[in-house]
């Protein structure tokens, strides 16, 4: 039986009855100590023993801790270490920050507040391991059309890493443009059917009266225009997958043929007698809101429980602001060299609309914005006026509500204050990392308001 560690603290400093009135308090909020009297000492312990953080004395004897941050950080980067200081030798606290510590605190201590900074230190720790963990997994992922690092993003790779091995039925859900069909692309490209084929089906594109054949084939005379056997798509996919794409717009008679050519891993063909048996992985994905379509009577539940086995949503990209960037350099770079252009990028200026911007119309709107920019760009940047309508006038939007141009002339209707709330929400929101007491605070409104206004404004997307 494997007992949970318990995290792990080492008090380093000289004077004996400071150290131990740490390791009281530190013991009593249920963290495991050991002690050290200098940095010489700090560093054989760690070197043997299980450390998750070190609370250092900044002047200590032989080792200091400056030097001894030094030593730590660079045998074992992922011990959190904070400095304990004297308000005299702050410099030389911040010094012991740039080589490596996760923060200082000065002394006298403010005791909640040292234990709401190791907390925060801890939590570091964690993510960052948490990311490396990640980073290692996704350089085994071969995925190398979706780009992005944000959380959101990560998690999502994480999820495509865990399923793809596996012969699990998907079902991919997002916005428009928020790259479904890469997701779906990935997965297979990560499965053991990679080498076999991907079939895609876009079922809005194809005729209710012509899908079932489509997607099973039909026998010859089957029907007026059957001038031959077909094959259909499933068995074209045969041990490989059949992405069903905007499965939403399934008709509800398929619906129930799908079910049982899923349940059953076999096919009938139209006006056929006989049932032929298929290896397909299925990976499906709408746009739609297929729980409500289920409760409206408008979408199978026994189909959407069987297709619904890993669900998997793609995160709009207002809620990974952190990718803007890279996505539209790399859309840039992309479409530029096909015009035969070099643009080195965009302007700060066209940086920061692409930022605020609420992209409605998530990757593929963006994809095309850098399209449109890259044949209207004319030096090595591409500026504001290069970027569609919709972003220039979002800046004239918040430039009105700016006080030194006044309130009075600028705004006109109701919806026009609005969206300018909404924009602001929203950027507040990034700036605080979605922090939402912080945003509350910044916009100058209590949390309860933010919330009632993220509902008005649908920007809430997390339960309570
Ligand atoms: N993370 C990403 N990195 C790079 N490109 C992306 C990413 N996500 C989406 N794209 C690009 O954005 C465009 C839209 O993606 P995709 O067609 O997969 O979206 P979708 O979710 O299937 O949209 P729809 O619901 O409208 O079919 C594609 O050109 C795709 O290559
Ligand atoms: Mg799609």
């Amino acid at each position: 039986m494997s007992v949970a560690r318990r995290t792990t603290i080492l008090v380093a400093d000289d004077d004996r009855s400071h150290r131990l009135m740490l390791t009281t308090m530190i013991q009593d909020w249920g963290y495991a100590v050991m002690e050290a009297s200098d940095g010489g000492q700090a560093l054989d312990i760690i070197r043997s023993k299980p450390v998750d953080m070190i609370l250092m004395d900044m002047r200590m004897p032989n080792m200091d801790g400056i030097e001894a941050t030094r030593a730590i950080t660079s045998y074992n980067p992922s011990i959190a270490i904070v400095i304990v200081t004297a308000y005299s030798s702050i410099p030389t606290a911040v010094e012991a920050v740039r080589a490596g510590a996760f923060d200082y605190v000065t002394k006298p201590m403010d005791f909640e507040a040292l234990r709401v900074l190791m907390q925060r230190a801890l939590e570091h720790t964690r993510l960052r391991e948490e990311n490396e963990r990640l980073r290692g997994q996704l350089a085994r992922l071969q995925v190398p059309e979706l780009t992005g690092t944000s959380p959101a993003m990560r998690k999502l790779l994480e999820m495509i890493a865990l399923v793809a091995p596996t012969d699990t039925t998907v079902l991919v859900t997002g916005e428009s443009g928020t790259g479904k069909g890469l997701i779906a692309r990935a997965i297979h490209a990560n499965s053991p059917r990679a080498q076999k084929p991907l079939v895609e089906v876009n079922c809005a594109a194809i005729p209710a009266t012509l899908i079932e054949s489509e997607l099973f084939g039909h026998e010859k005379g089957a029907f007026t225009g059957a001038d031959r056997q077909r094959k259909g798509r499933f068995t074209t996919a045969d041990s490989g997958t059949i992405f069903l794409d905007e499965i939403g717009e399934l008709p509800l008679a398929m619906q129930a043929k799908l079910l049982r050519a899923i349940q059953e891993g076999q096919v009938q063909r139209v006006g056929s007698d006989c049932v032929v048996p298929v290896d397909v992985r299925v990976i499906a994905a709408t746009n739609r809101d297929i729980e409500k379509m289920m409760h409206e009577g408008l979408f199978r539940e026994d189909l959407y429980y069987r297709l619904n086995v890993f669900a998997l949503s793609a995160p709009p990209l207002r809620e990974r602001v952190e990718d803007i960037p890279a996505l539209a350099q790399g859309f840039l770079a992309g479409f530029s060299k096909k015009s035969g252009k070099v643009v080195k990028g965009l302007t700060p200026h066209a940086m920061d609309l692409l930022l605020k911007y609420a992209w409605p119309g998530n990757v593929r709107e963006l994809e095309n914005a850098m399209e449109r920019a890259a044949i209207l760009v004319q030096g090595d940047y591409v500026s504001r006026a290069q970027l569609p309508l919709a972003l220039q006038v979002l800046e004239e939007e918040l430039d009105a509500v700016l006080p030194d141009h006044g309130l009075e002339q600028s705004v006109s209707t109701d919806a026009n204050l609005a969206a300018i709330e909404k924009q602001a929400i929203f950027n507040k929101l990034r700036q605080t990392g979605g922090n939402k007491s912080e945003a509350a605070r910044r916009l100058g409104i209590t949390r309860r308001t933010l919330k009632l206004k993220l509902k008005k404004y649908d920007l809430d997307t997390e339960p309570d």
